[in-house]
């Protein structure tokens, strides 16, 4: 078994937090492991703890509808969240619960040492200790993190809810993928 199916095996059994008493499945994340590109969304919401899959209800489809227009293969990536259980009533998953899911979240950045981090909205840039008071501080640059030895650098945007719910953002948001795009080698 190679270590991200390890990571997957133990997320799916994990009792560390709250979350894992209301999910019906896990969801670790998916997608290449060989990736250059990990997209890192918040957390599943009510289709993918039904399913286990990362970003496969509206905003994974609003999500893929982008990727797609900016070039970039969902398939060649690999997406997962911040947290990998769904909170109750979709609420933001609190610190705890990010500080909690941390280290599954390092643990498969190690394994897949993609060339770029996507972080979509403030739970990523929080789990990945990104500082900022508000998003537009950080939205749309290319930051580098010290994940406590491993170098790597994430582009920051939008989580994919808030253009799919003001489509005046919308435009940005594409931008934003396209650069992510262009900083793939
Ligand atoms: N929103 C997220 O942040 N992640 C998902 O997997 C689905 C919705």
């Amino acid at each position: 078994m190679d270590a991200l199916q390890e990571i997957a095996k133990r997320v799916n059994v994990c009792q560390l937090c709250e979350l894992s008493k209301g999910r019906i499945n896990a969801v670790p994340g998916d997608g290449n492991p060989n990736a250059k590109l990990m997209v890192i969304g918040e957390a599943p919401g009510k289709y993918e703890d039904l399913q286990g899959k990362p970003f496969v209800g509206m905003s994974g489809r609003f999500l893929n509808k982008y990727l797609e227009a900016a070039g970039i293969s969902r398939q060649e990536a690999f997406v997962t969240n911040a947290v990998k259980c769904r909170p109750p009533s979709n609420r933001k998953p609190t610190e705890v619960e990010i500080e909690t899911c941390r280290p599954y979240l390092i643990a498969q950045i190690e394994a897949i040492k993609p060339q770029l981090l996507l972080a979509l909205g403030t739970s990523a840039c929080n789990a990945l200790g990104i500082k900022y008071t508000h998003l537009s501080e950080v939205k749309g640059k290319l930051i580098d993190i010290d994940l406590g030895g491993l170098k790597v650098k994430c582009f920051v945007t939008f989580h994919p809810s808030f253009p799919m719910r003001f489509p005046s953002k919308r435009e940005t948001f594409l931008e934003d993928l396209k650069q992510v795009k262009k900083m793939l080698i």
